[in-house]
């Protein structure tokens, strides 16, 4: 039976911990559920929020709106497929926590996503923003999502070359509020391979003595790392890196070099560079730095916090406040990387 619930506080659906209420929100726990509840003529041409985890969200303002709560659980090994004996795959439902997703891939014996443990939020929203952490993106373990097509109201298949996934980008952003994910595939490359490519993976393993990792070992290496590094949005409200780390063609980062040798950037296939927009805001000064309620992280200045009854108001215009001195210092513009709404 379907509850929909008027006026309601968001404030606990957002891992930021922003003040905000939502005309309606309603709890999808099944595809049958998701129609029922787009076919309500109280919803009937309302905007309509998404809502996962609520983890990559910075809400500056009420929702005159309906929220859908994705709360689809289900979670399976699927039979080996004889055509691609490569790979073991894994389904679950859109509602699933990702991190105790990871967990129970690793416990299933379907080892791969371990990179990416403790990233906040669900299942189905890691295909939105091609979640990714410590070396390894979603997309090279992603299989298909199962999605509502709302254009035309029907369910759809989505493979890997269909959702167009970037860093932090897939067709899911590009076409926003047009699929609504109710379940995710993903492919596990056999036979496994350690990804601790990354320094404060190898750092961390070479640190505890382990030579060769196995996948539970580089799970909670991760988790230390984040741990570490990273606030617990259950303590410190957050939406993880606030900002992407900008892309920038080969000449304009030699030229950053040049000026800044301590610079820290990631050469790309294609020959562009990824700069750590953590470093950039670190060298303007920002680390540690709180704005009315609003803050950027002690440990990672790409993460802005939540220092207790902060609004979405403030948190913005402390983004703005970062992006201007790194823009003027270093003449790169920075991209928020959660929705504003
Ligand atoms: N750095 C500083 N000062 C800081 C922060 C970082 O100098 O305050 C330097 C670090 O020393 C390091 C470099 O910047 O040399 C990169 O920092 P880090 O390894 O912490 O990673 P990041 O590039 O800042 C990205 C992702 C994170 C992901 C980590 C680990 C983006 C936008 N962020 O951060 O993802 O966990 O790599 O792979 O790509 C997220 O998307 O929400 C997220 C947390």
């Amino acid at each position: 039976m379907l509850q929909l619930q008027r006026d309601v506080s968001l404030r606990e659906f957002n891992t930021f911990g922003l003040p905000a209420t939502a005309r309606y929100v309603v709890t999808i726990d099944s595809e049958a559920a998701l129609l029922d509840a787009l076919a309500l003529p109280e919803l009937a041409g309302l905007p309509r929020l998404v809502l996962g985890g609520g983890s990559n969200l910075v809400l500056t303002r009420d929702f005159d709106g309906v929220v859908l709560r994705m709360a689809i659980r289900h979670r399976e090994r699927l039979p080996d497929n004889p055509a691609d004996p490569c790979a073991r795959y894994v389904r679950g439902g859109a509602g699933e926590v990702w991190h105790d997703f990871v967990d129970w891939t690793l416990s299933q014996d379907c080892p791969g996503l371990e990179n990416l443990a403790l990233i906040p939020g669900t299942l189905g929203a890691a295909p939105i923003q091609n979640i990714g952490a410590y070396g390894l993106e979603l997309a090279e373990r992603f299989h298909e999502v199962r999605a509502l097509d709302t254009t035309t109201g029907a369910f759809v298949t989505c493979s890997r070359d269909d959702c167009a996934f970037g860093y932090r980008d897939s067709l899911f952003k590009r076409e926003p509020g047009r699929y609504i994910i109710v379940a995710v595939t993903l492919r596990l490359p056999q036979p496994w391979h350690a990804v601790t490519g990354y320094a404060d993976v190898s750092r961390t393993l070479a640190d505890a003595g382990i030579a060769e990792p196995d996948a539970r070992q580089i799970f909670d290496a991760v988790v230390d790392i984040r741990r570490r590094k990273l606030p617990d949005p259950a303590q410190l409200g957050n939406a993880g890196s606030f900002f992407k780390n900008p892309v920038v063609d080969a000449a304009t980062f030699e030229a950053l070099r040049a000026r800044f040798p301590q610079a820290v950037g990631y050469a790309q296939p294609d020959g562009a560079w990824k700069v750590a927009a953590g470093w950039l805001i670190d060298q303007c000064g920002w680390r540690g730095k709180t704005v009315g309620n609003a803050g950027v992280h002690e440990r990672q200045a790409l993460v802005l916090v939540n220092r207790g009854g902060a609004t979405g108001a403030d948190i913005v215009a402390l983004a703005r406040a970062v992006q201007a001195s790194v823009r003027e210092r270093f003449g790169i513009s920075l991209d928020p990387e959660p929705l504003m709404l």
